[in-house]
């Protein structure tokens, strides 16, 4: 050899040295699953859009339940489609709404399970956004605060151990602390959909949900998939309001927003793997097009390589189950 080659290939010749040398995976304690929660009986509804996700009815919950105990998953965010929707959504804070009576069964299953709720007006609201509208249609912040803050208290009185309040107001992560603690629960954490953007991606979550906008859209409180910069600020002020996890939303088309958070703040750091993210996989991989549990991992990776803590996934369990029978 005439010129010395630098033999970056030595640590890829086996498995092993692979594996040795491997800078980030997926384990276990990274997963949060998604679950959709409705009343009725004997309901396990599925997703047109999203296969293998469904809505699940309160007596055959536990099914789900036992399999998330059973594939030691350690976390679940929770989403409810109430049976009345009005104009404020009241049914979002109920005390035997179906959330609420939701944590409480799953609670009595798996005690260990971090419950987690999603704190947001959209599925409760007959209009479907995520907060009180004013005459004009547009959403008032300053009274989705109030509103916001009953449903997490509602979330916290029955059982469940952190909030997500996903409906981007401004100020609600300090007004839902302080009224939280206000109520003696300050040990309980706010995971804060801080960098939340108005995204394409939602469409198969908006169909589990049942939260499509019936006018408009999100664009006025939901951020500008061109804005990186602003994701900073949203996040530095949810972090001087109180939150304790900061969580960016979408994740794929996000990886740079979740380094850049990653990069400048020291909390822990969720990415939402969303709702279209799963589908499309899904959608290739049902016509053959793409591998799906290798895709599936690779995409996982790769947002633990961007810097997540965290991922809030709708392919937890068959993650959790690949990674149990250690193929990954
Ligand atoms: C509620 C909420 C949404 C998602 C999580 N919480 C929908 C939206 O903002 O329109 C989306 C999750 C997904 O697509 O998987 N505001």
């Amino acid at each position: 050899m005439a010129f010395p080659v630098t033999r970056m290939r030595r640590l890829r010749s086996n498995e092993t040295i692979r594996r040795m040398v491997r800078e980030n995976s997926v384990s276990l304690n990274d997963l949060i699953y998604p679950l959709f929660i409705i009343f009725g009986k004997d309901q396990k509804n599925p997703i047109g859009s999203m296969p293998g996700i469904f809505q699940w009815s309160h007596d055959r919950l536990p099914e789900e339940i036992n399999e998330l105990k059973q594939l030691e998953i350690p976390a679940v965010m929770l989403f409810g489609i109430p049976e009345c929707k009005d104009a404020l959504g009241s049914s979002a804070w109920e005390e035997h709404g179906v959330v609420q009576d939701g944590i409480k069964i799953i609670k009595d299953i798996y005690p260990d399970l971090m419950v987690i709720t999603d704190v947001c007006m959209c599925e409760y609201t007959d209009h479907g956004h995520c907060g009180l509208l004013n005459s004009d249609g547009s959403v008032n912040n300053d009274a989705t605060l109030d509103l916001l803050a009953k449903e997490a208290l509602s979330h916290v009185e029955a059982g469940c151990d952190m909030i997500a309040p996903s409906d981007m107001m401004d100020g609600r992560v300090g007004y839902i602390r302080r009224h939280l603690d206000n109520n003696g629960y300050e040990n309980i954490p706010i995971m804060s959909y801080a960098a939340k953007y108005s995204s394409g991606f939602y469409g198969p979550f908006r169909d589990a949900a049942g939260s499509t906008p019936g006018f408009g859209d999100r664009k006025s409180y939901q951020m500008d998939p061109a804005n990186a910069r602003e994701a900073l600020r949203e996040v530095e002020l949810d972090i001087a309001e109180g939150a304790d996890i900061i969580m960016v939303k979408p994740a794929l088309a996000y990886l740079d927003i979740i380094r850049e958070v990653r990069d400048n703040i020291n909390l822990p750091v969720a990415a939402y793997n969303v709702s279209g993210e799963y589908s499309m996989i899904k959608a290739a991989a049902a016509q053959g097009w793409l591998d799906e549990e290798r895709i599936m991992m690779e995409v996982l990776t790769s947002i633990k390589r961007a810097g997540a803590d965290l991922i809030i996934t709708y392919f937890a369990k068959d993650a959790a189950k690949l990674i149990h029978n250690s193929h990954f």
